[in-house]
């Protein structure tokens, strides 16, 4: 049963046919592989890896975008892959999803105050108009736009106002957990530490809990309470977000972390830069035992058997080569 965490995912295994023709071998693409972590209430998740590794994919399984093949998604102690009726109802207004895409997830036909209005209709929430009009006005106001804004259409508004709008719209149901998949990628640097501090704030407030994906660790650090490194399809660390970011314990996580300038200098005189060698494997054809282990500076023997995520510290690790007495 559920240990008392908010979120408990549990094996988690996303697989993608992508067999070309009926006469084909069959073609798999294990995006998530034996995935398991927890999130508490109000709590930010960070999770990072390179393009590909199964980030979306992972974000997309928990609201239930995509069916996992096998494992287990538990939110406040419920099972929440095979829910239908009345649970599944609840279950889409208590986790919601922001996109990477702010052009995207938007209906261009639809005015502001409909696109903000239309889940309280299908969720049974303030339902008279006029109880409407003013929730969509208090959640412009949240998300920093004008009352005025709700005749418009999405694209008579930048990319940064546009996201905004997104959060108005996951807001507008009173959500308890929201995917946030790279929610500031596509805009200007500029607009997005206000995005991330507007997230920040409402967590604050609602005290909601945050699945954050991001390419950037250094980002994913200064918003999240714990990160979780994945590469290809697997997680490979999991700890204190300060813990991760300063004292990395899997080579995988090492390696990403040298690549970024770190201004704390006792940190960065004792980092290497460590240059990677080779690509990401294919995850039509992953390398059998440790997923890192074709580019791990430490692989050996042993790595020819899948590491189990073990405890070191305050940090988790899949590693067989990580002392014990870190
Ligand atoms: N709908 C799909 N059908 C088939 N394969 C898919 C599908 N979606 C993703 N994949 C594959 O699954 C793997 C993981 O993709 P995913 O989008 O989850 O990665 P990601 O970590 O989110 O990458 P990025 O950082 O680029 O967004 C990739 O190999 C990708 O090509
Ligand atoms: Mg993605």
């Amino acid at each position: 049963m559920n240990g008392g965490h908010y979120v408990e995912i549990s094996h988690l295994d996303v697989i993608y046919d992508v067999t070309k023709g009926v006469f084909s071998p069959k073609q798999l693409v294990h995006a998530v592989n034996d995935v398991s972590f927890t999130i508490e209430a109000g709590e930010t998740f960070g999770l990072v890896g390179e393009s590909g590794c199964g980030k979306s994919s992972l974000g997309r399984a928990i609201v239930g975008i995509n069916k996992p093949r096998s494992g287990d998604i538990r939110i406040n102690g419920q099972d929440v892959t095979h829910l239908h009726g009345r649970s599944l109802h609840d279950f889409r207004r208590e986790v919601q999803m922001i996109f990477q895409d702010p052009y995207a997830s938007l209906n261009p036909r639809m005015t502001i105050g409909e696109i903000l209005s239309e889940p309280m209709v299908i969720h049974g929430l303030h339902r008279s108009p006029g109880a409407r009009e003013e929730r969509v006005t208090e959640l412009l106001r949240t998300v920093g736009l004008k009352p005025d804004h709700v005749r418009r259409y999405p694209h008579e508004f930048s990319g940064g106002q546009r996201q905004r709008i997104s959060i108005a719209r996951t807001l507008a149901v009173n959500p308890r957990f929201i995917i946030c998949d790279e929610p500031i990628s596509a805009l200007d640097v500029s607009i997005q530490a206000q995005i991330i501090n507007l997230l920040k704030q409402i967590q604050k407030e609602r005290n909601i809990a945050y699945l954050f994906i991001a390419h950037d660790i250094g980002m994913v650090k200064h918003i999240s309470d714990r990160i979780g490194v994945m590469y290809l399809g697997h997680l490979v660390e999991v700890g204190d977000s300060s813990e991760v970011y300063f004292h990395p314990l899997h080579p995988y996580t090492k390696a990403l972390l040298s690549a970024i300038p770190i201004s704390d200098p006792d940190v960065g005189k004792s980092r290497k830069r460590i240059i990677l060698e080779g690509e990401i494997p294919s995850p039509l054809n992953p390398p059998a035992g440790c997923p890192f282990s074709t580019r791990c500076p430490l692989a050996d023997e042993a790595c020819r058997r899948m590491p189990k995520m073990q405890q070191f510290g305050s940090h988790q690790v899949a590693c067989h080569h990580v002392n014990q007495s870190v």
